[in-house]
């Protein structure tokens, strides 16, 4: 499956590629196995029993049989009982050990050692505090036994686990425990059975010194399934939140996709380190502390949302990715794209839908559409890979979730159920193909997607320009669009897409007009779903009583940019009247866009804005309108508002602009932030006076709604240098009762030079010296400072007692923040930033090379950047790349960059 590639990387690449054209089936069936571990920090052995079964539809006469294994000591290993000898029967090769006459059929037992305590890549088996635990996905239980570790090959796991009782009182491993009791010498053990076949991507082992959380969840069959979620004793309290969220994860699926858990227990534990978030492992997910630990004190809403969404996210893999696997990684989306989109809807349903689409959009637009611009850029399914690891992108994640929320679009929800039913009857218990998904979406439903397909092979971002033309004669409107891709690496030339556009038509005065397309019988009064599918098409509208305004994409019904002169009047009447929230948002932000990207322009050498152009003031104004009378506006949404008030992000500015100043996308942001800070200062105080939360906290959608209201006033202000404002900022910092306004003030606060600034930081961090999650937090908040001494004060917190360069959170709060969250800074003129980073990736990749992938990407899309800092980028991603022992996973980043 394997070759070396010779084409399209420079000639000093010894990169191995796999392709998914070379696909194979396994050699071998390994339907069963027994899996023993004497568990130890230092030294862990472990057992393997393996039932060989050959495939003789698909071996080949003479070959041998390469089973994975990486950083293993092998101590024993025998077939039928036979000791195999090195040399005669086996090979121990670089990728793991190849049997080299394997039988039709037998049992293999192999012994290997493995040193938790040394693995800080944090995949396979490592120690985490004081616990052991594990990570498979992708190819982490190779790393545990010898094995086909491929995601095609599912396996019945028996797992006994033997350990110090007094040092590992719980054993945890997937499905249900079986067998446990005592043993000689302080030695206790746990027999765990999980009867679903699985990929060994989905094993996992836990153990250490943990306490449970416990509830109950009756299935609507009627079935009690027990849930358990696991924490160090400290944290136990603070899991309240991620169990509420698993049972409404739970009656969800049932409701929406009449999915019903399958085991009787579902477990989930917290650990402090980890790659990612979260992890879908069958019946026992492993969790980063940070998606499942909340209070009100330590937590922010945003907190509090993210433990919804990935708790959910991750019980949703049960069917989405455990019970329907992927054939092979290049089908990675088929589990996270779905998945994804299963869990957007199920936080559109527990929250604001609108909110949590506005929300996914400019996620999308910060950091997937970067990403489909630049060197890194690969299609929802990828065709090659270096390394599987690198491909956990928000290309294959949040694009990919796009692509499913399409078919939902074009099938609607009765629809896109009936292909989620046909999917389920036709593969459950498979390992299968994102063309399967498509074939169950298409056949369930009678209609023909082939062109929709390449959505999952062509990379790039489409563009959709639209031009309209209104007969009064006639009173026929004519919508033409033409679609675009441009090229990516790869792929120069691109077919056209099918795409759909939500959308309806107002009247000037804001109004719905109803849509009656030629050869329509009737007219239709909602939104309705055009298909573009041609390079340039043309929809006429009839009977259409005056000159239109159209309202396009509504909902982001696809993953485009799209293009239409609207005027300034057209884009007020859209964001006051559009009955489509996302449309109301959307033209908002195209008014402030216009500004910043005319204020940003390298051609508009000037001093900084002061006033407020009147488009923007109308839009403020009437988005403060509601808040400020003397009662609130009847439907006004104080979460709405918040995110009409935020300006564009710099990474979404960036991706607007033919060459990219960093500087002046971030001045012309910060001056626009100011403007309206000062020319609405009155109207914000109000709204800080209004929604000044008094009761006790609720992590609701309302009431983190109005906080996060209230806390974008408070940044307008200080913004605009507002003293009373920031007085107020540093007393909210001090003494707020919750985290949400804690660290909305401190984060407003850090920006100044407020005298108590560094006394402020000092307390918050004595306050929260034993929580590791908020001291996230606090490293953080210091990166992100505007303050011209940043970068130093980072580097100075590189030193601090509390930091952790092992700890992937740890590196993302402070190092990742910086990178990609203080765009100015990180791009500083003298290359400071750069440096700083290149400096970074090389130390991570000293022992996370997983870590330090994820960390060198904003060094990525230099060509998009000034002239000057194309210079510096390359120069330090040469660097890295002449770094002797280069991971291969940053090497394949940084090859691609500069290719
Ligand atoms: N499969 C996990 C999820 O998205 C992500 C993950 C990938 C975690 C690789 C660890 C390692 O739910
Ligand atoms: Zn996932």
């Amino acid at each position: 499956m394997t070759v070396a590639d010779s084409s399209a990387l420079p000639p000093a690449s010894t990169q191995t590629v796999t392709r998914l054209a070379d696909y194979r089936p396994p050699l071998y069936r390994l339907p069963s196995v027994s899996l023993t571990f004497w568990l130890d920090r230092q030294k862990t052995t472990v057992e393997a029993r393996i039932r060989l079964e050959r495939d003789e539809a698909v071996y080949r006469p003479g070959e041998s049989l390469l089973l994975h294994g990486g950083k293993l000591a092998l101590e024993s290993l025998t077939l039928e009982g036979e000791p195999l000898m090195e040399g005669r029967d086996y090979r121990l090769v670089p990728d793991g050990l190849e049997l080299l006459n394997p039988p039709v059929a037998g049992e293999l037992v192999s012994r290997v050692s493995i040193d938790p305590s040394a693995n800080l890549e944090l995949e396979g088996l490592y120690a985490s505090g004081d616990m052991l635990c594990t990570q498979c996905e992708a190819e982490g239980f190779r790393k545990i036994t010898y094995w086909l570790d491929r995601p095609d090959l599912l396996s019945v796991y028996t797992v006994k686990l033997i350990a110090s009782a007094a040092d590992y009182p719980v054993l945890l491993a997937n499905g249900n425990c079986i067998e446990h009791g005592t043993m000689p010498g302080g030695q206790h053990f746990a027999v765990w059975h999980d009867p679903f076949p699985k990929p060994a991507y989905l094993f996992a082992v836990v153990a250490g010194q943990l306490v449970k959380t416990a509830d109950r969840f009756t299935t609507r069959s009627g079935r009690t399934v027990d849930l358990e979620i696991w924490t160090r004793a400290a944290d136990a309290a603070k899991t309240g939140h991620a169990m509420m969220s698993l049972k409404h994860s739970m009656a969800w699926d049932e409701q929406v996709f009449g999915l019903e858990y399958d085991l009787d227990i579902y477990m989930i534990v917290a650990v402090g380190d980890f790659n990612m978030g979260a992890m879908e492992n069958k019946g026992l997910n492993v969790f980063n502390t940070k998606y499942v630990l909340a209070d009100p004190q330590t937590a922010t809403d945003l907190d509090y949302q993210g433990i919804e969404a990935v708790i959910a996210h991750e019980y949703f893999h049960n069917w989405t990715g455990n019970r329907v696997t992927c054939r092979d990684w290049f089908q990675l989306s088929l589990k996270e794209g779905l998945t994804v989109f299963r869990d957007q809807q199920f936080s559109a349903d527990m929250n604001s839908a609108a909110v949590q689409r506005i929300g996914n959009v400019r996620g999308l637009r910060a950091v997937q559409f970067p990403e489909d611009a630049g060197p890194t850029a690969h299609p929802v399914r990828p065709d090659s890979y270096v390394e599987i690891n690198n491909f956990y992108t928000a290309t294959v994640y949040n694009k990919g979730a796009e692509v499913v929320r399409m078919y939902h679009t074009l099938l609607g929800a009765d629809g896109f159920r009936r292909g989620m039913d046909l999917y389920f009857q036709r593969h459950d218990g498979q390992a299968v193909t994102c063309d399967d998904f498509r074939a169950a979406m298409a056949d369930a439903n009678g209609v023909d997607l082939s062109q929709f397909g390449r959505w999952y092979s062509q990379a790039g971002t489409p563009v959709v320009r639209v031009t309209d033309q209104y007969d009064t004669e006639t009173k026929t409107y004519t919508l033409t669009m033409t679609q675009s891709c441009p090229p990516t690496p790869g792929q120069p030339v691109k077919e056209p897409f099918l795409i759909p556009i939500a959308m309806g038509l107002l009247s000037a005065d804001g109004q719905t007009l109803p849509t009656q397309l030629t050869g329509e019988a009737t007219a239709q009064a909602g939104t309705r779903v055009l298909r573009l599918s041609d390079v340039r098409q043309s929809f006429t509208f009839v009977n259409v009583a005056e000159a239109p305004i159209p309202s396009l994409l509504r909902g982001f019904s696809a993953p485009v940019k799209l293009e239409r002169a609207w005027t300034d009047a057209e884009l007020a009447t859209l964001a006051a009247h559009d009955s489509d929230a996302f449309a109301r948002w959307e033209a908002g932000q195209t008014v402030l866009t216009r500004v910043l990207l005319a204020d940003a322009d390298p051609a508009s050498i000037g001093p900084a804005r002061t006033d407020l152009p009147e488009t923007v003031a109308n839009l403020v104004a009437a988005t403060l309108a509601p808040f400020t009378g003397e009662t609130v506006g009847a439907g006004a949404d104080p979460a709405f508002a918040a995110l009409c008030l935020a300006l564009p992000g710099e990474a979404y500015l960036a991706e607007l602009v033919p060459v990219v100043y960093p500087d002046r996308l971030h001045a012309a942001r910060n001056a626009l932030r100011t403007a309206i800070g000062r020319r609405y200062a009155d109207d914000l105080l109000k709204i800080i006076a209004r929604f000044t939360d008094t009761g006790p906290f609720q992590p609701t959608a309302e009431a983190a709604g109005r906080r996060a209201l209230r806390n974008t006033a408070l940044d307008l202000l200080v913004a605009g240098g507002n003293s009373a404002a920031i007085a107020l900022a540093a007393d909210q910092a001090k003494a707020a009762g919750n985290m949400t306004d804690r660290l909305a003030a401190l984060t407003a606060l850090v920006d100044t030079d407020h005298p108590e600034r560094s006394a402020i930081l000092e307390a918050f961090q004595a306050d929260f010296a034993e929580d590791a999650l908020v001291l996230d937090k606090w490293f953080t908040v210091q990166a992100l400072s505007r303050r011209a001494d940043t970068l130093a004060q980072v580097t100075a917190l590189l030193g601090h007692p509390a930091y952790d360069a092992k700890n992937p959170n740890k590196v993302r709060a402070l190092v990742g923040s910086f990178t990609t969250g203080n765009r100015a800074q990180f791009h500083a003129l003298d290359g400071s930033g750069y440096g700083f980073l290149a400096d970074q990736v090389i130390a991570t990749d000293g022992f996370n090379g997983k870590l330090a992938a994820r960390l060198v990407a904003p060094l990525a899309p230099w060509k998009k950047m000034d002239p000057a800092r194309q210079g510096l980028m390359r120069a330090e991603l040469d660097r890295i790349r002449k770094t002797p022992g280069l991971s291969k996973d940053v090497t394949e980043i940084v090859e691609k960059a500069l290719a």
